[in-house]
């Protein structure tokens, strides 16, 4: 539904001069030329896959974040398969995540063969509900799958309770696809839960392409998520005397190749640069946001440090002619690279036809509001002033007073 905002001759939509005379992306990835002389070492050695660099990837994740394990796979999803999996769910079992999230999340419960249930938001921070948690919980949960949204840790210590009140095995796994090298309580995303799944897709904090991994300070879950990702073999090619080896149980393919941990490990050096980086526009962000009249800026738990995968704002649709819809286009048109984080999960016409009837109040109220706004370590606070400029020339246009 699209309704009829305010023709306004000053916005770009309508003919005026946009804010900026380039697109502003809402994520972009930062290479570089030591990231591109790492790739072509990669292709020049004798491993393009299965070799010495998805180790040194994954070394160089447990050292940035203080997990035990990392282990490394093809893509963020193809992680929070094997996360589901190693965390013992399948046919018969439920796992509880949030519908404010994108849709591989509750994917991966199902490819597991497992049931989906979700728990709503706090409409501010739009991390998932602790205590909805807890009465979603049934005595088939089986796992808890939080995502911390925006890069902000979602809050593990409840759902741990949570979890421990149900006195039934039921792992908690943190989707912290957009939540690298943020922490909470002091402590790092890698250490909040049983199984941590990173992202490292271009969009996210650092990247290999596509590719992702899971943490895990648990030896036992770390070897089946090893093993789930080449086939369901049991010992890995390094670790090969001869031409032996015994498929113990289904796995896929999903290993990273050589060539994108090297990637990634150039990318990793330079971690704590992107995250301060983040920090800044953030905090530029928020200054700017503070009190505004027709946006609502995020929140932030006490105590949690985000790692500002993007910073989102919900519109006060109240004080405004227009919906987010027309803002989104009209900002597109300012060369504001907005974007939408997320449509609810459940409101996706192959999880209203599995799930019919479900109401999720909190994400569905944000969901009508929400803008994502650019943030990646490549902008300076010019683009976020730019951003906000942008903002406030398109919704004092559209004001409803
Ligand atoms: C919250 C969340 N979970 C999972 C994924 C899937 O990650 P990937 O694109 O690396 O498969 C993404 C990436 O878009 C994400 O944002």
């Amino acid at each position: 539904m699209t309704s009829v905002a305010p023709h306004d001759p000053s916005l770009a939509i309508d003919g005026g001069r946009p804010v900026r005379p380039t697109m502003l992306p809402y994520a972009r990835q930062q290479v570089d030329d030591a990231d591109v002389e790492a790739v072509a070492t990669a292709l020049r050695s004798d491993w393009l896959t299965t070799g010495p660099r998805v180790p040194a990837l994954e070394a160089g994740l447990c050292g940035a974040t203080g997990a035990r394990h990392a282990v490394a796979f093809s893509s963020g999803t193809a992680a929070l398969h094997g996360a589901a999996v190693a965390a013992g769910l399948g046919p018969g079992d439920e796992a509880i995540t949030t519908p404010m999230t994108f849709v591989a999340t509750a994917n991966a419960v199902l490819y597991a063969g497992a049931e989906v249930r979700f728990a709503d938001v706090d409409p501010s921070t739009l991390l998932i509900r602790p205590d909805l948690v807890d009465a979603a919980m049934t005595p088939r949960t089986r796992a808890i799958l939080a995502v911390d949204y925006a890069g902000q840790p979602a809050d593990y210590r409840a759902l741990r309770e949570v979890a421990a009140r149900s006195g039934g095995p039921v792992a908690i796994i943190a989707d912290a696809s957009h939540s690298l090298g943020a922490t909470r309580d002091g402590a790092a995303v890698g250490t909040l839960a049983d199984l941590t799944v990173l992202s490292l897709h271009p969009a996210k904090i650092m990247t290999t392409g596509e590719g992702g991994a899971v943490l895990t300070d648990d030896d036992a879950l770390a070897a089946r998520l090893r093993r789930f990702r080449n086939h369901g073999i049991a010992s890995e090619l390094a670790a090969r005397t001869d031409w032996t080896y015994a498929m113990v149980e289904l796995g896929y393919n999903y290993r990273l190749t050589d060539i994108a941990a090297a990637l990634g490990s150039s990318q990793l050096a330079r971690l704590d640069a992107f995250l301060a980086r983040r920090r800044e526009l953030a905090a530029r962000y928020l200054e700017r946001l503070a009190g505004h009249p027709y946006a609502q800026g995020p929140e932030l738990d006490p105590g949690t440090e985000s790692a500002w995968h993007f910073c989102f704002v919900q519109l006060r649709l109240d004080r405004l002619a227009a919906d987010r819809g027309d803002v989104y286009r009209a900002l597109r048109a300012e060369n504001i690279g907005v974007n939408v984080h997320y449509i609810p999960v459940h409101r996706h016409p192959f999880y209203q036809e599995r799930y019919p009837d479900l109401a999720f109040p909190a994400a569905e109220a944000a969901y009508d509001r929400l803008l994502t706004l650019p943030l990646h370590a490549g902008m300076t606070t010019d683009d976020v002033d730019d951003v906000v400029a942008a903002l406030d020339k398109v919704t004092t246009a559209y004001r409803a007073d």
